[in-house]
């Protein structure tokens, strides 16, 4: 399908204010990556690409992955021990949790059912979230609305990915792009201190599903000697991501862009007004090309995606702590998360800062 031509009308403005006071607050932030750093010239090694393709089609310079022993759930558990830890929150008072990824590697039970049982978390629920990419927002969005209707007081929103594990390293065309990590978000009421949530925006189109997906793996070729550790087929989710590059490439500079103006709207400001938008880390090119459409400057679109690659869900929490804890959010500023991904989903929300509490574990930089 043409995913440029009949979107612009289905994609419904969705966009909603959240209400006097919001209701609702991100009381903490906290992330965890990979300590084993892959650079486009360790890619060159063995695929048939160049740091000066990958870097000037991308943005992408280097990526996390994890190590043999590291497991979904231990990038999950650091995130969250570092938002709890930055917020001063035990775990014990943290009464839901949801958990996003794309690369869990077990069907049930979810990763949020072992993040309770890691942590020592009430008994309150615990369930995954499939949105792609979006499932951050996605996640924020559920926890406002559990918050809101009184269900939920404490939400703790996980995202976390392994994509090393669900990539066919010997595809140049998706092998080169994501990355490995985790990020977790607190959620409470509008009685904590935080950043409030002003303005939501969530949407799905389905007829899109074919354009970015899993395959099952390709059979057991034979190891070449040049390839790392870390592309052996031993550690494969058993599945393998396939996309229409280009496809994804016109659907996500179309939505970012819709998304953006529509919050902007929703709360009555312009997009001007916005202090800091902060992209799912797909692309370069993506974001300069909707940066340049909502003419915002590039300066204010947050990215870590040179450092990173596009870690999935994980990657506007991530993004977002690390502008956070640089000091580039400031008090009062209105910032804007933008989500897109298979599905096609797409999900964004309006933040005015606040004292939200960050904390980034990173052991390559010490942080
Ligand atoms: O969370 C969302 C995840 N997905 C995305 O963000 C993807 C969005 N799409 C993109 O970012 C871009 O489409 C890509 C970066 C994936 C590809 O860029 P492109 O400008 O659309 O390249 P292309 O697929 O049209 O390929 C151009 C050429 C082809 O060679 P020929 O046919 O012109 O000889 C490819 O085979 O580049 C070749 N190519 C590569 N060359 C060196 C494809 N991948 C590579 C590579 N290194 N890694």
């Amino acid at each position: 399908m043409d995913l440029e031509e009949p979107m612009g009308s289905v994609w419904r403005a969705s966009a909603v204010a959240a209400g006097p006071g919001g209701g609702c607050r991100v009381l903490g932030l906290g992330t965890a990556l990979p300590s084993t750093r892959v650079s486009n010239a360790d890619l060159e090694r063995f695929l048939e690409t160049s740091d000066e393709w990958i870097a000037s089609r991308t943005g992408i310079q280097e990526r996390r992955v994890a190590g043999p022993e590291e497991t979904l759930l231990d990038l999950a558990a650091r995130s969250a021990r570092a938002c709890l830890g930055a917020a001063g929150v035990e775990p014990g008072q943290v009464d839901t949790i949801i958990c996003s990824s794309s690369s869990p590697d077990e069907t049930f039970p979810s990763l949020a059912c072992r993040l309770q049982a890691e942590l020592g978390c009430p008994l309150g629920p615990a369930f995954d979230l499939q949105a792609a990419c979006s499932g951050a927002v996605y996640g924020l969005a559920l926890a406002q609305s559990l918050i809101q209707s009184g269900l939920s007081h404490r939400v703790l929103v996980v995202a976390a990915e392994i994509f090393s594990r669900l990539l066919d390293w010997s595809d140049r065309s998706t092998a080169i792009l994501f990355g490995d990590g985790a990020g977790a978000f607190l959620v409470g009421d509008e009685r904590s201190p935080g950043s409030e949530i002003l303005a939501l925006d969530l949407g799905a189109d389905g007829r899109g599903a074919t354009a970015l997906g899993t395959l099952p793996a390709p059979l057991d070729s034979q190891p070449s000697p040049n390839m790392p550790e870390y592309t052996s087929s031993k550690r494969s989710l058993g599945r393998v991501v396939t996309m229409n590059g280009r496809e994804v490439f016109r659907f996500s500079t179309k939505i970012l862009e819709e998304v953006v103006l529509r919050l902007a709207e929703s709360i009555g400001v312009g997009v001007g007004d916005i202090a800091l938008v902060v992209p799912h880390q797909a692309n370069s090119r993506i974001l300069a090309t909707a940066a340049g459409r909502l003419k915002f400057p590039m300066e204010r679109f947050v990215t870590n995606l040179e450092r990173t690659g596009n870690t999935s869900s994980a990657s506007i929490p991530l993004a977002l702590a690390e502008a956070a804890a640089n000091g580039v959010c400031r008090t009062g500023d209105l910032i804007c998360l933008v989500a897109f991904g298979a599905g096609l989903t797409w999900g964004g929300l309006i933040l005015r800062w606040g004292p939200t509490a960050v904390r980034v574990d990173d052991p390559a930089t010490g942080g």
